[in-house]
C-alpha cells in the first residue's frame, strides 16, 4: 500500500472512530486543542459556554495563549497583563529551594516580592507558549514506502522532522519546535513554541501552606494544600524572549485569565488545559501485568529503603531537612503514586479485562493484516521484560548514588585536544561543586548506597548483573565494605579536593572509585542492557503502530461491545484539553467523599507536633477571628480544594481549571490515590483530579502575604449562574 493510501485509510478510521465511538467513559480523554471542534458539541452539552475558537485559534488570541509549559514538566497560566504567572508550589519548589538557606528559609517562611526589584531570577527556568500545532504526517513520512524496514522509516522520519523544525524556527526569537508521534506513529504533529528565559520568582506561601499535609496527604483526598507559587515572565523591550537582564520588562501576554470568585458546586462543568506528560491507555495486557506484578512493586521497595534513610536524617537537623526536601519529595511522589496505581489496576481487574478484549480483537482480526498481533506483542514483552527489569533496577540503584553522579559530572569537564593535551573547565567545576555540596549529606548517600546495592545484588539475576559488580563483590567481600572503600577513598567527598583539581589530574579523576562506579555501571547499561531493550522496543513500537490502527478499525467496524471506545492520543507532554465536572466519589465500601474542602479541615488537621500539619500561627488567628475579608464562600468558610472528573496526569500540575465561562477557578495539582491507575485505565467512578480553589489563593495573598498589589494586577470577576 502506498503511504497516501495508508494515510487516507488511517484518516477514515479516525473519523469513523470518532463518529461511532460509544461514550463509555464519559469524562475520559485528553484531547488535542487544534481538533477541539470535534468535541465542542459534547463540551457544550456538559455545560461549556464558549466556542472552539476561544480555546484554540491561530487567527485570534485564545485561551492557549495564556498557558505555558513551565520548565519541562509542569503547566502555568498567565493571570495579569504584566506577565504574572501562577503554577503549583511543588512546580516552583526547586526554585524556591535554590533561593533558600538557613538564614533565608523561603521554604519554611514563604517569600513575597513587595516590588518588582525584589523578584528573584532563576537560572535555567524557561516557560514555553504554544504558537501552533499542526498535523504534519504527510511531510514527515515523505519518501516512505510500504515495506521499508523500521530503521529506514526512522531515518526518514528524523530527516524530515529536522528539516521541518529548521524551517519553522528560522525566525529565531525563542522559537522552538518538536515533532511528536501520536498513536504510536500513525500520526505526526508539529508543535511550535516560543520560549522565554527570564522568569522570576514573585511569591510563594510557606510550605506549611503550600505543602500542607506534605507527603502524608500527597495523592490523597480530602486535601487542604495551598499548592501555588507565583512568577513573572520578563521580555525585552519588544516583548521578545531574552536572557536575564535588569533592563528586561514584564512580558505582555496576548491573553490572560480572568479569575472567577464564584467558586464551584457539585455538577459544575470544569475544563483543564495543560501539558499532561505520559499515559499508556492502549497497552497490551502483558505490559500492564509487568507494571502490576514486577515493575511497580520493585521500584516501590527500593524507594521505601531510601526514604526511610532520608527521613531519619532530615528529622535530626533543619539543615539536612532543607538540603533533602526537594530530593525527598521527588522520590516520595512516584513511590506513593505507584502504590495507588497497583491497587487501582488490581481493583479494575485490568489484566483480565484486557486479555478478554484481546481475545475479541483476535476473533475479529482473523484473516486480516491484524491477525496474531496481540500474540506477537505478548511474545515481544516476554523477551523484553528481563531488560526492562534491569533498566528499572539500574535507575533505582546505581543511578541514584549522588557522589557517583557528581564524579561523572566533574569528569566530563576533562577534555583532550588534538595534540593530546588535557583541559579542565575549572570554572564550571566550581559551579557544579558549589551546588552539589550545598545540598549534600554524605551519611545519607552512604547508607542509601548499601541499601539499594544490596537489593541489586540480591534481585538482579546473575546473567544480567554487571561484570564490574561481580568483580567488586569478589574483591571487597560485601556491599558494606565495597561502600566503605568508595566513600573513604574518593576525592569527591571533599569539596576542598575538588576545588584543587587541575588538568593534569585527569588520571586521578578517571581512576577515582566514585567515578569508576558510575562509569562502569553506565557502560554496563549502555552495552549489555539498552541495546537489547531498544532492539525489542523497536519491534514493539512497530507492532503497536499496527495494533493501534487495528483497535480503531475494530471499534469502527465491529458492533462488539468490547470494541467500543473513544480514541485520543496518549499524553506526551503536549497541550491537551480534559473536561468533566465537579464530583465526589466513593473510595471504599461505606465511604463517600464530598467534592470540596474548606479551612475547617485545615484546623481539624492542625497539629504543632506534626511537621506536615503545623500551620502558621497567623492562619490560626485569622481562623479564630473569622477575618476572611471578601474570600469566604456561601457557608461563610474559606474554600481550599475541590475534586472533579477531568482526566489528568503528571505534567498537568499547575494547569488552569476553567469554568463554563472560560474563567479561572482553580489550579490542578494532583489526583486521588485510588484513581492513579488512570495513566493506564480510567475508571469514571473513582478517577478524580484534585485542584486548588482560586479563592484560597486570593485569601492567602491578601491575608497571609499582605501582597494585595498582586491582586490589583489581576482581573477578578463573578459568574452568576452555576
Ligand atoms: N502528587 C503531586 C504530583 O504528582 C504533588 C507532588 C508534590 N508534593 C509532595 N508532597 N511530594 O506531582
Ligand atoms: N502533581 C502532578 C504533577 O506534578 C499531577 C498529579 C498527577 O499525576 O495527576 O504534574
Amino acid at each position: 500500500m502506498k503511504i497516501s493510501d495508508i494515510m487516507k485509510r488511517t484518516l477514515a478510521i479516525f473519523v469513523l472512530a470518532l463518529a461511532t465511538g460509544l461514550n463509555i467513559h464519559a469524562d475520559e480523554g485528553m484531547w488535542l486543542p487544534s481538533l477541539i471542534s470535534q468535541r465542542i458539541d459534547d463540551m457544550k452539552l456538559k455545560g461549556f459556554r464558549l466556542e472552539a475558537e476561544d480555546i484554540y485559534s491561530i487567527n485570534q488570541a485564545s485561551l492557549k495563549d495564556a498557558i505555558v509549559l513551565f520548565g519541562r514538566g509542569c503547566t502555568g497560566e498567565l493571570i495579569s497583563g504584566e506577565g504574572l504567572l501562577i503554577t503549583n508550589h511543588h512546580c516552583g519548589y526547586s526554585q524556591i529551594q535554590q533561593h533558600s538557606s538557613v538564614d533565608h528559609d523561603y521554604l519554611r517562611d514563604g517569600f513575597w516580592a513587595m516590588s518588582r526589584e525584589e523578584e528573584l531570577p532563576n537560572k535555567g527556568l524557561t516557560v514555553s507558549f504554544l504558537e501552533r500545532m499542526e498535523d504534519v504526517t504527510a511531510v514527515v513520512l515523505k519518501g516512505y514506502e510500504d515495506g521499508m524496514d523500521e530503521d529506514t522509516r526512522a531515518g526518514i522520519v528524523r530527516t524530515n522532522s529536522e528539516a521541518l523544525i529548521k524551517e519553522v524556527t528560522a525566525e529565531g526569537n525563542g522559537l522552538r519546535a518538536t515533532v511528536e508521534a501520536l498513536y504510536y506513529g500513525n500520526q505526526y504533529f508539529l508543535f511550535l513554541y516560543r520560549e522565554y528565559q527570564d522568569v522570576r520568582l514573585v511569591g510563594a506561601p510557606p510550605s506549611s501552606i503550600g505543602k500542607f499535609g506534605g507527603d502524608t496527604d500527597n495523592w490523597m483526598w480530602p486535601r487542604h494544600t495551598g499548592d501555588f507559587s507565583i512568577f513573572r515572565i520578563y521580555a525585552d523591550k519588544d516583548n521578545n524572549p531574552a536572557a536575564y537582564s535588569k533592563d528586561n520588562v514584564p512580558y505582555r501576554p496576548k491573553k490572560y485569565f480572568k479569575i472567577s470568585t464564584s467558586g464551584v458546586q457539585e455538577g459544575d462543568f470544569t475544563f483543564i488545559y495543560g501539558f499532561p506528560g505520559r499515559t499508556q491507555e492502549y497497552i497490551h495486557s502483558e505490559g500492564v501485568r509487568y507494571i502490576e506484578e514486577t515493575g511497580d512493586p520493585h521500584k516501590i521497595h527500593m524507594r521505601t529503603l531510601r526514604l526511610e534513610i532520608m527521613n531519619r536524617y532530615q528529622n535530626l537537623s533543619q539543615k539536612v531537612r532543607i538540603q533533602y526536601s526537594s530530593k525527598n519529595a521527588g522520590v516520595a511522589n512516584a513511590w506513593k503514586k505507584w502504590q495507588g496505581e497497583v491497587k487501582g489496576i488490581k481493583k479494575m481487574k485490568t489484566v483480565r479485562k484486557k486479555q478478554e478484549y484481546e481475545r475479541y480483537f483476535e476473533t475479529w482480526a482473523k484473516g486480516s493484516e491484524y491477525e496474531g498481533i496481540t500474540q506477537r506483542i505478548a511474545a515481544l514483552y516476554e523477551e523484553q521484560h528481563p531488560y526492562v527489569f534491569a533498566a528499572d533496577y539500574y535507575s533505582e540503584s546505581a543511578r541514584t548514588i549522588e557522589i557517583a553522579n557528581f564524579a561523572l559530572k566533574i569528569a566530563r569537564l576533562y577534555t583532550m585536544d588534538k595534540d593530546s593535551a588535557w583541559h579542565f573547565d575549572s570554572l564550571k567545576a566550581a559551579d557544579i561543586s558549589a551546588s552539589f555540596f550545598k545540598d549534600y549529606h554524605l551519611p545519607i548517600d552512604k547508607e542509601c548506597f548499601t541499601a539499594v546495592m544490596c537489593e541489586y545484588d540480591r534481585n538482579m539475576p546473575d546473567e544480567f548483573k554487571a561484570g564490574f559488580h561481580k568483580a567488586m563483590m569478589e574483591k571487597h567481600g560485601s556491599i558494606q565494605s565495597w561502600c566503605d572503600h568508595i566513600f573513604a577513598t574518593t576525592l569527591f567527598a571533599d569539596q576542598g579536593k575538588v576545588a584543587e583539581l587541575k588538568a593534569e589530574d585527569h588520571a586521578k579523576v578517571f581512576t577515582d572509585p566514585a567515578f569508576e562506579f558510575c562509569n562502569k555501571f553506565l557502560k554496563w547499561y549502555h552495552n549489555d542492557i539498552k541495546p537489547n531493550y531498544d532492539r525489542i522496543n523497536q519491534e514493539l513500537q512497530l507492532a503497536y503502530r499496527d495494533y493501534m490502527r487495528g483497535q480503531m478499525e475494530f471499534a469502527s467496524s465491529s458492533n462488539c461491545i468490547y470494541a467500543q471506545r473513544e480514541f485520543y492520543p496518549d499524553a506526551n507532554l503536549t497541550l491537551r484539553v480534559a473536561y468533566g465536572h465537579i464530583k465526589g466519589y466513593s473510595p471504599a465500601d461505606g465511604v463517600y467523599y464530598t467534592p470540596s474542602s474548606t479551612i475547617k479541615g485545615i484546623m481539624e488537621k492542625d497539629n504543632p507536633e506534626i511537621f506536615d500539619y503545623n500551620i502558621p500561627q497567623k492562619l490560626r488567628d485569622i481562623y479564630n477571628e473569622k477575618d476572611y475579608g471578601q474570600w469566604a464562600d456561601e457557608s461563610g468558610e474559606i474554600p481550599v480544594c475541590f475534586i472533579a472528573t477531568n482526566h489528568t496526569t503528571g505534567g498537568n500540575s499547575g494547569s488552569p481549571v476553567i469554568n463554563a465561562e472560560g474563567h479561572l477557578i482553580g489550579l490542578n495539582f494532583d489526583r486521588v490515590w485510588e484513581g492513579t491507575m488512570s495513566d493506564i485505565v480510567f475508571d469514571p467512578d473513582i478517577c478524580r483530579n484534585i485542584s486548588l480553589d482560586i479563592r484560597y489563593v486570593l485569601f492567602i495573598i491578601d491575608k497571609i502575604a499582605d501582597a494585595d498589589h498582586l491582586i490589583e494586577e489581576m482581573t477578578l470577576c463573578h459568574d452568576l449562574a452555576h
